[in-house]
C-alpha cells in the first residue's frame, strides 16, 4: 500500500545529456519560478514546454514566457441543458463555451458555475475525488473538451508537456482505485494533439515548484478539491507518495447536507473568503469549520499511518521542511490548525518549517513546468 511510485515512474530520462547541460537546463527551470505569474485567459499554442494540473475542481496550464511564467486555468466543470437553436445563438453571442451531444448542450468550463447557480443546482463533473469517472459516456469528451479551452496543437511536433496525476489512494491504509485508467486516457488525448506527454505525481510538482532552496527535499502537500496529496521527497526523488480522496469538494458536500443549500453555492461562500481562526458567525461557518477538523484530521492521520507502515521510512537527522498548496489550504488559519495537528503526531523524523505555497491554485503546475523544462532537449 502506498509504497512509493517508484524513483524516476513520473520523470523522462534526460538521455545523452552532459551533467553541466543538465546543470543548466535545471537552472534555466527553476530561474523562471523567480519571475511574475501572468494570468491568461485564452488558450494558448505552446512555444516551449508545458505544465499542466489536471485536477477535480480545475485544470491549470503553465508556460514559460521569459522572465514571467504565463498561466492558464478553467473550471473542470459543466452543466448540461437541453439544446435549442435559439439557446445556441445566445451561448454564441456570449461567448460561452459549449459542444453538443445527444441532443443537450454541455457548458463547459467556469461558465458551468454561472449556470448551475442559475438553476440553484449543482454544476457536474467528469473527475471525481482526483480521477476521471467514466459515470457518463460522455465524461471522456468533456474533459477533453476543457482541457482544449487551454492547451492547442504546440507549435513543434513532439514538445514535453508534464501533466500532473494523483499518488495512489489510500483508504484506512488500503488501496482504493486504480489510477491507470485516468492516466492513460490524458496521455492518450495530449499524444493525440501532438505533445509527447510525461506524468508527474502532484505532490512531486509542489515540491519541485517550492522546495528548489531546500535541495527539493521535505514534504509536498497538495490540498485540491477532490484529493489530498502528499510525497517525501529526496533530491527530488519521490520516497513516498499517496493520496486520500478528500478535499474541499467533500467540504462542500458535508456542509451541504448539513445546512440544506447546495454544493456549489457553499463553495462560493467558502471561496469569498473563510477564517478557521476566527469564532463562526452563523451556521455555514461553524459547519465549514467542523468538516476543515475533519479533513485536516483525516490526511494527519493517514500521514501518521503511512509513514509508520511503510518499508521506506527515510532515516534523516535534519527536520523535514512542509509545504502545503492546492486552494483548500487558503482560508487564512489553515496552516495554523494544520500545524497544531500536525506536530501532535509521531512521525519517525522531526518537521521543521511548515509554510503554504507562493500560489497555491498554480503550484501544481509551476512545478510540472519545472519538469517539462528539465526534460526538454
Ligand atoms: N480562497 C479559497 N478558500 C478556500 N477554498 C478555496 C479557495 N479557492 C479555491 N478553493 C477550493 O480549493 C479547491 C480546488 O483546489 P485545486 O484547484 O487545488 O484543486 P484541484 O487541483 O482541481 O483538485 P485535486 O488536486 O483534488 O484533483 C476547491 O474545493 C475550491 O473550492
Ligand atoms: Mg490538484
Amino acid at each position: 500500500m502506498a509504497e512509493p511510485t517508484g524513483s524516476m515512474d513520473y520523470r523522462g530520462q534526460i538521455e545523452g545529456a552532459t551533467a553541466s547541460s543538465l546543470e543548466d537546463q535545471m537552472g534555466a527551470a527553476l530561474g523562471i519560478l523567480e519571475g511574475t505569474i501572468e494570468i491568461e485567459d485564452k488558450a494558448q499554442i505552446a512555444s516551449g514546454p508545458v505544465g499542466l494540473d489536471v485536477g477535480t475542481c480545475n485544470i491549470v496550464m503553465a508556460q514559460n514566457k521569459g522572465n514571467r511564467i504565463s498561466i492558464s486555468k478553467q473550471q473542470n466543470a459543466f452543466f448540461a441543458i437541453p439544446q435549442s437553436k435559439f439557446t445556441r445563438q445566445i451561448l454564441q453571442k456570449n461567448e460561452i463555451v459549449f459542444f453538443e451531444h445527444n441532443r443537450m448542450f454541455y457548458i463547459i468550463g467556469d461558465s458551468a458555475e454561472n449556470f448551475a447557480n442559475m438553476f440553484n443546482a449543482n454544476t457536474m463533473r467528469p473527475m471525481e475525488k482526483g480521477l476521471l469517472t467514466f459515470k457518463e459516456d460522455e465524461g471522456v469528451a468533456i474533459i477533453q473538451a476543457i482541457i482544449k479551452t487551454l492547451v492547442q496543437r504546440p507549435k513543434k511536433l513532439g514538445e514535453i508537456i508534464c501533466f500532473s496525476v494523483p499518488g495512489e489512494p489510500i483508504q484506512e491504509g488500503e488501496k482504493t482505485s486504480t489510477l491507470s485508467g485516468h492516466e492513460t486516457v490524458i496521455k492518450m488525448y495530449l499524444e493525440s494533439l501532438g505533445y509527447t506527454a510525461i506524468p508527474i505525481n502532484e505532490a512531486l510538482a509542489v515540491v519541485m515548484a517550492e522546495m528548489g532552496e531546500e535541495n527539493f527535499t521535505g514534504i509536498g502537500i497538495s490540498i485540491g478539491g477532490g484529493m489530498c496529496n502528499i510525497c517525501i521527497s529526496y533530491m527530488s526523488v519521490p520516497v513516498i507518495t499517496f493520496s486520500i480522496q478528500k478535499g474541499g469538494d467533500f467540504i462542500d458536500e458535508a456542509v451541504s447536507s448539513e445546512v440544506g443549500i447546495p454544493a456549489t453555492k457553499v463553495k462560493g461562500i467558502k471561496e469569498a473568503g473563510i477564517n478557521l481562526s476566527a469564532i463562526p458567525k452563523n451556521r455555514v461557518e461553524l459547519a465549514l469549520q467542523m468538516y476543515y477538523t475533519e479533513l485536516i484530521s483525516t490526511l494527519v492521520k493517514s500521514m501518521e499511518k503511512v509513514i509508520a507502515s511503510s518499508s521506506r521510512i527515510p532515516k534523516i537527522s535534519t527536520p523535514l521542511p512542509v509545504v502545503i498548496s492546492g486552494g483548500a489550504a487558503m482560508p487564512k488559519g489553515f496552516k495554523e490548525r494544520f500545524e497544531t495537528t500536525l506536530r501532535g503526531i509521531r512521525l519517525p523524523f522531526e518537521i521543521a518549517s511548515i509554510r503554504i505555497a507562493r500560489d497555491p491554485l498554480y503550484t501544481t503546475a509551476k512545478g510540472a513546468l519545472v519538469m517539462a523544462m528539465s526534460d526538454s532537449k
